[in-house]
């Protein structure tokens, strides 16, 4: 399929996909939140495809946010619909059975910061920038982020980046606890790689698994997410993945998964 708005490319395994709008710091507009659906839903049924890393075109932005110029348009309806086709993109990412990293090029504000913790991790360049300028457009964050950056870093540092839409840097995200490593911006996306590369060679159904257990588990009481591990865990039980995994170490060699 051919699409607008996104790059596309994938290499044993890891697909690539690249928010292409640099002339707008990669804004997302209602075209890219369409798009990025349909390509994150295709990617998680590609069985060759083992980790996506989504990133922004350009040096400047992973994602400037919401795309104002549609959306100082619209009607409080589209608003509305606009912020939960927006919400639907995020739980895909969070319900999808491959990891999904962010590599953070730059700014990662509103929305694009909204998109970057609907990933399960995020990796950044030293130079990107983080933020939550919704209030001085006079809007609220409406892609999730309230919820999943009071959930991620407690509601008195969400309740400050958001009340002040202050933009803070790389260092203060990592020290927040948003961003998982920094890296300098030429090194960024090799590093990406090479972690992605590291989950790849894991057990596919043990990496969606633990994905499931942990995003699942997080709306669950502690007793009902043991539970529920116990359960993933005895289902692979009844896979080759296990039984390689297993095997493999107890030969000395190295496993070689077949996701099944
Ligand atoms: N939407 C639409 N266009 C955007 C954009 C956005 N979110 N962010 C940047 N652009 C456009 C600019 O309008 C500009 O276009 P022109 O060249 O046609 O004027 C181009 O991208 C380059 O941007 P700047 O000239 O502004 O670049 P800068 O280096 O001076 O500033 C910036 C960079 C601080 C990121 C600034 O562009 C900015 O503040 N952008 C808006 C950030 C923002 O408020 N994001 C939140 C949006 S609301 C939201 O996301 C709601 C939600 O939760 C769903």
């Amino acid at each position: 399929m051919e699409y607008r708005n996104l790059l596309l490319e994938t290499n044993d395994g890891i697909t690539t996909l690249t928010i292409n709008r640099p002339q707008v710091l990669n804004a997302l507009n209602s075209d890219v939140v369409r798009e990025l659906e349909c390509a994150l839903f295709g990617l998680n049924l590609d069985a060759a495809v083992k980790v996506v890393v989504l990133t922004g075109a350009g040096e400047k932005a992973f994602v400037a946010g919401a795309d104002i110029k549609e959306m100082s348009e619209i009607s409080s309806f589209d608003a509305h619909d606009f912020a939960r086709r927006g919400q639907r993109l995020m739980l895909l990412i969070n319900r999808m059975r491959k990891p999904v990293i962010a590599a953070v090029n730059g700014y990662a504000l509103g929305g694009g910061l909204e998109l970057a913790l609907a990933c399960d991790f995020i990796y950044a360049s030293e130079k990107a920038k983080f933020g939550f300028p919704e209030v001085g457009l006079g809007v609220i964050p409406g892609f999730g982020g309230t919820q999943n950056l009071a959930r991620l870093i407690g509601p008195n540092r969400a309740n400050e980046l958001m009340f002040s839409g202050r933009i803070i840097t790389a260092a203060k995200a990592q020290a927040w606890g948003i961003v998982n490593e920094l890296f300098a911006p030429e090194e960024l996306l090799a590093k990406v790689l090479e972690t992605a590369r590291e989950i790849a060679g894991k057990g596919p159904l043990g990496v969606a698994y633990a994905k499931d257990a942990i995003a699942s588990g997080l709306n669950m009481t502690k007793e009902d997410g043991f539970r529920y591990e116990a359960s993933l865990f005895g289902v692979l039980f009844a896979t080759g993945d296990q039984r390689e995994g297993m095997g493999a170490f107890l030969e000395k060699r190295s496993a070689v998964f077949q996701g099944k």
